[in-house]
């Protein structure tokens, strides 16, 4: 095996096309794929989950998934001591597991911090006074001056919520470019516009970090792709309606990323998008629109969507002026909990990506993370959950069992409120500030995208009522990814059960190699969501190799771009190199390879995309190629039908000859 050495600048790919070799022999493909787990699961109740004991028994124990499920379960013992399940069956369950983690040679893992921000629910007795004092909170009547309810669910008028008079034009816009217009702006009943002089005095300043990496997502998945802040999704922004907010973004990755901003009503673009590999920009703006908006990386172009499919994204919520959203003022205080979740998709390939069909569903970074560790509360609370579908590219269908919204907020305006109702429906990039109260009757309420695929696959959690919950007044739970040392996901790699990786190669079943054998004349390989596909093939020495661009979006260039190539990186050691032309949209490049070994490629403008071909002389019999399509059996029946006759008629005549 030797590495072949990056060109970027020559794309003139040497084609050798030698005589293929004749197919006589054909041979089978086997695609072995990992069998899949059928436990024999026992039901909790209390949360209609299914802990399957042949996964978390014996050796399986002290697996990353056998450990989530442990926490799970132990996060969840107060609600199976209130009798909300097979008290007896659990306690087994745990008695088993602590028996294993104690016979266990491998020390207990540190427990990763998932929020740090979120209060263990121990019970105390100054819990039952908060829960009291939570009690009394709610049953307080209306402040004066609340407004009356809404009507019919419709939206107020604009007379009704126009501003009583034009805003100051900050000081520090008095030489600002166009004033004219800014002026204009100030003065109107809808809001300004989030254009700032660049060296406006700053509220608010977040730095953030873009790079690529992986994160562990939960049940046993590693998941490699593009990070914010080391995590997925990045950090959540909380600022005011009105502050001059800067985003400073550091790309410390090896290829370009950048930055677009929902919540600005200006032009970040030319600030913060396409950001190089080691340089750092900023940009500043005025958050003058209160809502829950995403926030996403921006390298330009195409680049933007892969870089939101591979994970770069984040909630920034603008807060309206205290006493915006109705049910404080008909409460008269805060939330006792304000929950930030983002609903956010995970794909195994790039062509899964495109085609909008995820692995994983997840929120706030992690399959079933709320459901590990359910969220605490008392009865009576006033939750406020900012509520943030990134996608990229599923609907969401929010809602939670047991709850009624008391007021939603599209995408968290609080003039755009609507009462009562069981969901809200949230596009990509879509959200909502949703409002209720925890009823009196202890236990859990499951919140869910009541999309089942997507529940399904991660996107569900727990809100937990109970009276004696030790939780602080006014508390939040942030959207951000749980976030690893480099040594914490060097132990999540070692143990994984599986690693996904849309751009590169895993250990999915997608990622094994599709065999072709040598009645195979020509293999094709898609390009699409910056993968290929299939991302591994093998094939017979003499096999036509041909790549056919199916990315759509081939203006610009380099990472910018869907323009793609196949550039190997390393090769067997008697074997040339290739290196494709670069290929727009549905252009297509063939090779011929007919040297044995592994030949690992990339695509020169997106080097984090990886192909393998393996070129292998077939050492086998009969069969059917699965991968290949084509029925082989008659190549070999026909002779051997054949070859049965031959030794029949000799037997025959033997025979007769004998009777003779
Ligand atoms: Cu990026
Ligand atoms: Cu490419």
């Amino acid at each position: 095996m030797k590495t072949t050495r990056i060109k970027i600048s020559e794309y003139a790919g040497s084609l050798s096309r030698a005589k293929r070799l004749p197919s006589v022999f054909l041979t089978v493909g086997t695609l072995l794929l990992a069998a899949a787990m059928s436990p024999q699961a026992t039901a909790c109740t209390a949360c209609n989950l299914s802990f399957a004991d042949e996964v978390i028994s014996g050796d399986r124990a002290n697996t990353l998934i056998g450990r989530d499920l442990r926490r799970a379960m132990e996060n969840q013992r107060h609600l199976r001591l209130d009798g909300f399940t097979d008290q007896n069956l659990v306690a087994a369950q745990l008695a088993m597991l602590d028996a294993v983690q104690a016979d266990s040679e491998q020390p207990e893992q540190p427990r990763v911090m998932l929020a740090a921000n979120m209060t263990p629910a121990v019970s105390t007795a100054s819990a039952v006074t908060g829960a009291v004092r939570a009690a009394a909170n709610v049953s307080a009547t209306a402040v004066p001056g609340s407004p009356a309810a809404p009507q019919g669910g419709v939206f107020p008028t604009a007379e009704a919520s126009a501003p009583a008079k034009p805003r100051p034009l900050p000081d520090y816009m008095a030489n600002a470019d166009f004033i004219e217009v800014l002026e204009r702006d100030y003065a109107l009943a809808t809001r300004p516009y989030s254009t700032v002089p660049q060296d406006a005095p700053v509220d608010k300043r977040f730095h953030m970090k873009l790079n690529e990496g992986s994160v562990y997502i939960g049940n046993g998945v590693v998941y490699e792709g593009f990070l914010m802040d080391g995590k997925i999704p990045g950090q959540t922004i909380i600022v005011n309606e009105g502050d001059v907010v800067e985003f400073v973004v550091e790309n410390n990755g090896d290829i370009p990323h950048g930055m677009s901003i929902h919540a600005a009503y200006t032009q970040t673009s030319k600030y913060v998008g396409s950001i190089g590999a080691g340089t750092t920009k900023s940009v500043r703006f005025r958050a003058m629109t209160p809502g829950v908006y995403m926030y996403h990386c921006a390298p330009g172009g195409h680049a933007i969507g892969m870089h939101v499919i591979g994970g770069q994204y984040g909630m920034m919520v603008v807060r309206p002026k205290p006493g915006s959203y109705r049910l404080e003022q008909e409460l008269g205080h805060e939330p006792n909990l304000e929950l930030f979740l983002l609903q956010h998709e995970l794909y195994a390939t790039g062509k899964d990506a495109i085609a909008g069909k995820p692995d994983y569903v997840l929120f706030n970074g992690r399959t079933f993370r709320y459901i590990e560790e359910p969220i605490m509360t008392r009865p009576g609370d006033y939750v406020r959950i900012n509520f943030l579908n990134v996608g990229p590219n599923i609907l969401s269908t929010f809602h939670i069992v047991g709850i009624i919204w008391d007021y939603v907020y599209w995408q968290g305006h609080p003039e755009a409120i609507l009462p009562g109702g069981q969901t809200v429906t949230a596009g990509p990039s879509d959200s909502f500030v949703i409002e209720f109260r925890m009823p009196p009757d202890e236990g859990a309420y499951t919140m869910l995208s009541h999309a089942v695929g997507s529940t399904n696959r991660g996107a569900i959690g727990l809100l937990v009522v109970d009276a004696e919950a030790d939780v602080e007044a006014h508390r939040k739970v942030l959207a951000d990814g749980p976030q690893f040392s480099e040594m914490e996901m060097r132990g999540y790699k070692s143990e994984a059960t599986r690693v996904i990786a849309p751009f590169g190669i895993g250990t999915h079943p997608a990622d094994e190699p599709v065999v072709f054998g040598p009645e195979t004349s020509e293999v094709k390989i898609s390009i699409i969501g910056n993968s290929y596909h299939p991302k591994v093939v093998q094939v017979a020495p003499g096999t036509t190799i041909t790549w056919t661009n199916e990315d759509a979006f081939t203006y610009l260039a380099g990472e910018y771009s869907g323009v793609h190539n196949a550039q190997t990186t390393s090769i067997p050691d008697d074997a040339e190199g290739f290196m494709t032309p670069l290929l727009t949209h549905a252009e297509s490049h063939s090779e011929v390879l007919e040297i044995e070994g592994v030949y690992d490629y990339i695509c020169t403008p997106h080097p984090y995309m990886k192909g393998r071909i393996i070129v292998k002389q077939p050492e086998y019999s009969l069969g059917t190629g699965p991968a290949a399509g084509t029925a082989t059996l008659g190549v070999w029946v026909f002779p051997l039908l054949g070859l049965c006759l031959v030794v029949s008629t000799l037997a025959l005549v033997r025979n007769r000859n004998g009777d003779a």
